[in-house]
């Protein structure tokens, strides 16, 4: 009966596919879906095919592991199965990373051990561990968020979350040639997060070039009417003025990496030429949140000249430098993914980057910047700046208050309400007033 039944359904299968088969040779479009969904890219890109596959769980509810057979099993991912095309993919974890998740992961299974480990594994696990001090439970479960392992494996008590980028514009967004090269060996893009600080990263889910040409042919239809910008091929002179500017007075190197100098905040715009269509660079510098709505990128206002420059030399960077790697998550502390408004929550997902979390000045891009960010918690210098510096400071960058000009003009991204908010949050970090001779009723309780 079974056998009748499924010869019946590849009789209706068989004339579907003829009757489609017109359109399927036009696009691969229902290959494309079945495949990305059984692959599970919708476990951290938002409007991907929906994910058709599971995989093991791993909180309380899954199995047993051992720790020293997970650190082994975590240093490359699964191959594909016979029967489906998910796999488990290569997050390229460093030792530390991968000491840490083990631990993590083998703290919490409650079932039937997994599979015992070799000697062999036992032997690799205790001395990575030895070398990563402190990898501990604690960390992995960071890592476990912040890579977005949930977006596959249910695990209770961490939440999956859109850890990439949105990819419904991606065929605007980047060029065909680099697409294909991307999939097939992702590297860092933004090294610490697409939303940055989180740690999320592209893992590589080793793609045959049959699914990688699927998959390409897929994104690369999925675009976004934008204003098309040819760049201009620039004069020495021309390049000259686009660095300077650069350099003394535009915000882009507090965020991003051009060559050996700037901030890991957003994409390292080094190869920017071969990554990404002019049209998307343009559109990404005239107004960053109306191309990409989460970003934190800033609006930094300039004259149309000045736009046109800046989008041209960008646009036209090649570097043959590798592709910058990873940050490690054992050596970077993980923030967690904050989405709401307020000013605590602004602060965090915008400021703390270069001000640190709680506005000690030292937070993790503070390193690429050849200025000390403000210590927002510094009492005793924070009492001598009026709220009109700070919230000129915010509104209009570090440039005109005499200070870096890595420091972004945050006008345009926020409400001037916003602003106000900030400068309150910035009091509440220093727990001080401005000189009281600023202060609309000196003495009046904050
Ligand atoms: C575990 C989470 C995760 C999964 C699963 C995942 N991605 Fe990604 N993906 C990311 C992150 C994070 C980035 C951004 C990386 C960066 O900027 O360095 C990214 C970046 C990308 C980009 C480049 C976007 C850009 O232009 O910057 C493409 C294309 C992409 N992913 C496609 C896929 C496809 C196709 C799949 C399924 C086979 C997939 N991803 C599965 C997390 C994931
Ligand atoms: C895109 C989906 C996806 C993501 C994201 C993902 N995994 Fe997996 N993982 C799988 C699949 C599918 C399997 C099963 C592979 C198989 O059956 O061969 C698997 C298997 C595993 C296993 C082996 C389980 C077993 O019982 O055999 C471990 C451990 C594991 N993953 C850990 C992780 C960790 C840690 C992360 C985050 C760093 C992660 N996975 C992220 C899809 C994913
Ligand atoms: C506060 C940090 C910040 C500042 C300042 C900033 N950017 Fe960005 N930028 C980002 C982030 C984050 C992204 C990634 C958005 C996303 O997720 O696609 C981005 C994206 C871009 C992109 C698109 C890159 C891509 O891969 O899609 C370009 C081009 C760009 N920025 C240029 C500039 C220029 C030019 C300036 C200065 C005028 C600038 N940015 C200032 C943070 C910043
Ligand atoms: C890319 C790194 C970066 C980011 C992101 C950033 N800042 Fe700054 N900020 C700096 C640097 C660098 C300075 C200037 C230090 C100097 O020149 O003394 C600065 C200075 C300031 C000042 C001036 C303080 C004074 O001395 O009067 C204020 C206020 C400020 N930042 C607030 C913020 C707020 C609020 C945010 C988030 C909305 C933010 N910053 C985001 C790097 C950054």
């Amino acid at each position: 009966m079974q056998h009748g039944r499924d010869r019946c359904r590849y009789a209706i299968l068989a004339l579907l596919s003829l009757t489609w088969w017109p359109a399927r040779a036009a696009s691969q479009m229902p290959d494309a879906a079945a495949l990305i969904g059984a692959l599970g890219c919708a476990g951290c890109h938002a409007g991907m095919p929906a994910r058709t596959s599971t995989a093991p769980p791993l909180g309380p509810t899954g199995a047993r592991y051992d720790e020293a057979w997970l650190f082994a099993y975590m240093a490359r991912g699964s191959g594909p199965r016979d029967s489906s095309p998910a796999r488990m993919p290569d997050f390229r974890l460093d030792d530390a990373e991968r000491v840490a998740l083990a631990a993590f992961v083998a703290s919490t299974g409650t079932g039937s051990l997994r599979a015992p480990a070799t000697d062999a594994q036992k032997t690799a696990h205790r001395s990575a561990r030895a070398a990563s001090k402190n990898a501990e439970a604690g960390l992995g479960r960071r890592i476990f968020a912040g890579l977005n392992c949930a977006g596959c494996h249910v695990h209770q008590g961490i939440s999956a979350w859109s850890a990439g980028p949105g990819l419904s514009t991606e065929g605007s967004r980047v060029q065909p040639a680099w697409l294909s090269a991307y999939l097939a060996r992702p590297h860092a893009v933004r090294p610490y997060g697409a939303y940055p600080g989180t740690g999320s990263r592209m893992p590589d889910f080793r793609l045959t070039s049959s699914e990688i040409a699927t998959i390409a042919s897929y994104l690369s239809v999925r675009r976004v009417a934008l204003p098309s910008f040819t760049p201009r091929a620039l004069s020495p002179f021309a390049e000259a003025k686009a660095t300077a500017l650069l350099r003394d007075e535009l915000s882009c190197l507090g965020c991003h990496r051009i060559g050996s100098d700037g901030g890991k905040i957003g994409p390292d715009l080094s190869n920017a030429g071969a990554r990404l269509q002019p049209a998307w660079v343009a559109a990404m510098i005239r107004d960053p949140r109306h191309t990409v709505p989460s970003t934190i990128m800033a609006r930094v206002p300039m004259p149309a000249t000045t736009q046109e420059l800046i989008t041209s030399y960008i646009a036209s960077r090649r570097s043959s430098a590798p592709a910058p790697a990873s940050l490690s998550l054992a050596q970077h502390p993980v923030l967690e993914p904050r989405y709401g408004d307020g000013a605590p929550d602004a602060y965090a997902r915008t400021c703390s980057h270069c001000h640190g979390a709680s506005g000690e000045g030292d937070g993790w891009n503070a390193r690429y910047l050849p200025v000390q960010p403000t210590a927002h918690a510094d009492k005793a210098y924070m009492s001598t700046r009026t709220d009109g510096a700070l919230l000129d400071g915010i509104h209009g960058g570090g440039r005109i208050l005499n200070r870096s000009n890595r420091m972004p003009p945050f006008g345009e991204s926020f409400t001037r309400a916003q602003v106000r908010e900030l400068v309150g949050y910035l009091r509440v970090l220093c727990d001080c007033a401005g000189p009281s001779w600023s202060r609309p009723q000196a003495g009046a309780s904050r």
